[in-house]
């Protein structure tokens, strides 16, 4: 069993999070659906759950999320928020992560952490309201060791190929603070503060795309709200991050 930092992460967040809490579970379904069943209970003190195992890990867009036991790190954070306008969060998380992780990680929009073309990370993100009150559950799955490319012609990215000392505690340490203090900013000032902090790490940028909704063009970057800018035939188009995925021309990965 990995040995994870619980109390320095407590000793860091706590400050930020009154009344925040640390668990660590062997294993649970999955960490985003445990947190979004306790906010519907009115369960609403900031917490992070750990999960070694996932029975049932979520991905955007109701696809699976696998992960190898001992070989990544899977994790939810929930807390009450409000921001004013939820548009760009996903991008917000994934600047706050790659940032904290390696200056070479990039982001794939909408919420995707790739290196070299490969996806290195993925990000949840999920909401629920109970008496009248907000709260977010931020889930994020990170390869930390290399794992077989299970039926892609590539195989994803893990976090020990630019960073050879990576552990799953290591990197959860890592990345907390950064995380934490992302949401408080968005959730006063919204993405645009952190547009251009995206922007370098973008690796759609420049490259022909397609959506899955059926739309391809020139990618160009995102705007203030986050929306994915893709220059097509007829004009500049506007692509928001809910129910969509892009996939570059020449790669495998998704
Ligand atoms: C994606 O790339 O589609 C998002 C993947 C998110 C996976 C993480 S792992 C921890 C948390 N619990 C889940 O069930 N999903 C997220």
């Amino acid at each position: 069993m990995e040995l994870w930092p619980a109390e320095s992460i407590w000793e860091q967040i706590s400050p930020l999070l009154p009344g925040f809490t640390v668990e660590v579970l062997p294993e649970i379904d999955s960490t985003n659906t445990e947190l979004m069943r306790r906010a519907r209970a009115g369960r609403t003190e900031p917490t992070l759950l750990v999960a070694e195992r996932q029975t049932a890990g979520r991905g955007r867009l109701g696809r699976p999320w696998q992960s190898a036991v001992g070989d990544s790190l899977t994790f939810s954070l929930a807390l009450p928020f409000a921001p004013c306008d939820w548009s760009g969060l996903s991008l917000a998380v994934g600047v706050a992560v790659a940032e904290s992780l390696h200056p070479d990680v990039g982001l794939k929009w909408p919420n995707d952490l790739w290196w070299q073309d490969r996806k290195l990370a993925g990000i949840l993100i999920e909401a629920a309201t109970s008496g009248g009150r907000s709260q977010v559950v931020v889930g994020i799955g990170i390869n930390i060791r290399p794992r077989p490319a299970e039926g892609l012609s590539t195989p994803p990215a893990a976090l020990t190929e630019l960073w050879p000392e990576a552990s799953a505690g290591a990197t959860l340490l890592r990345l907390m603070p950064a995380l934490v203090r992302t949401l408080q900013d968005f959730e006063q000032h919204g993405f645009a503060p952190l547009q251009a902090r995206f922007e370098v790490r973008d690796v759609l940028r420049g490259r022909e795309v397609h959506t899955s909704d059926g739309h391809s063009g020139m990618a160009l970057g995102v705007g203030p709200t986050g929306a994915l800018r893709l220059q097509q035939a007829g004009g500049e188009r506007l692509i928001d991050s809910s129910e969509v995925s892009v996939r570059p021309l020449n790669t495998n990965t998704n």
